[in-house]
């Protein structure tokens, strides 16, 4: 396990899979580095292979709405992460392979901030945290426990801006989360 500074320098300069041939950035995480809440996404989009930073474009922007809701947000009380760090090609789905080479990083990030909660954002990051066969319509907002850490998924911000019949469901998954949150003592 690598310490922050040892993991950043890794990944910046990682080649353990095809990405890193088409990236501008590793797009590493961004956050209170102790938080208390993670989310994890899939992967990064165009704006964010531009500028090094997850959730910058539109469906970042929706996400940082959804956080404001229940009083979280980006630089303060939560720390925002990927499956995988770089862009895949055309903002399709991360291969398997890649989500593989990608994925001890994300361990190793988990273990330095030691959240009490994880938030998987859409079905890429339920299924490779959660469960390989989850269904994110049928189990959003349900909550697992493993390892001291709770778990939950929402639908992806992205989703949400092309279907927006799925926003009031995400509303209460987002109460949800602020409920679970009291009930593990972390002040939000
Ligand atoms: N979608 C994601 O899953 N992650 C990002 O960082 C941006 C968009």
């Amino acid at each position: 396990m690598y310490d922050w500074q040892q993991l950043k320098e890794t990944c910046r300069d990682c080649t353990r899979c095809g990405l890193c041939e088409t990236r501008h950035n590793v797009v590493f995480g961004i956050g209170n580095e102790s938080a208390d809440i993670m989310f994890i996404g899939e992967g990064p989009g165009e704006q964010e292979d531009l500028s090094g930073i997850p959730f910058v474009g539109p469906a970042g922007k929706l996400l940082d709405d959804m956080l404001s809701i229940i009083d979280l947000d980006r630089q303060s009380n939560c720390y925002i992460a990927n499956i995988v760090k770089c862009r895949p090609p055309r903002n399709r789905d991360p291969l398997e392979t890649e989500q593989e080479s990608c994925i001890g990083y994300l361990r190793n990030q988990v273990a330095l901030v030691q959240p009490k909660m994880i938030v998987c954002l859409g079905r890429i990051a339920a299924c490779r945290l959660i469960r390989k066969d989850f269904r994110i319509t049928r189990e959003h907002g349900t909550w697992i426990e493993r390892g001291g850490v709770w778990m939950t998924a929402i639908y992806h911000p992205s989703a949400l801006l092309r279907d927006v019949t799925k926003r009031p469901e995400t509303f209460d998954d987002l109460l949800s989360i602020r409920e679970k949150a009291r009930e593990l003592g972390i002040s939000i």
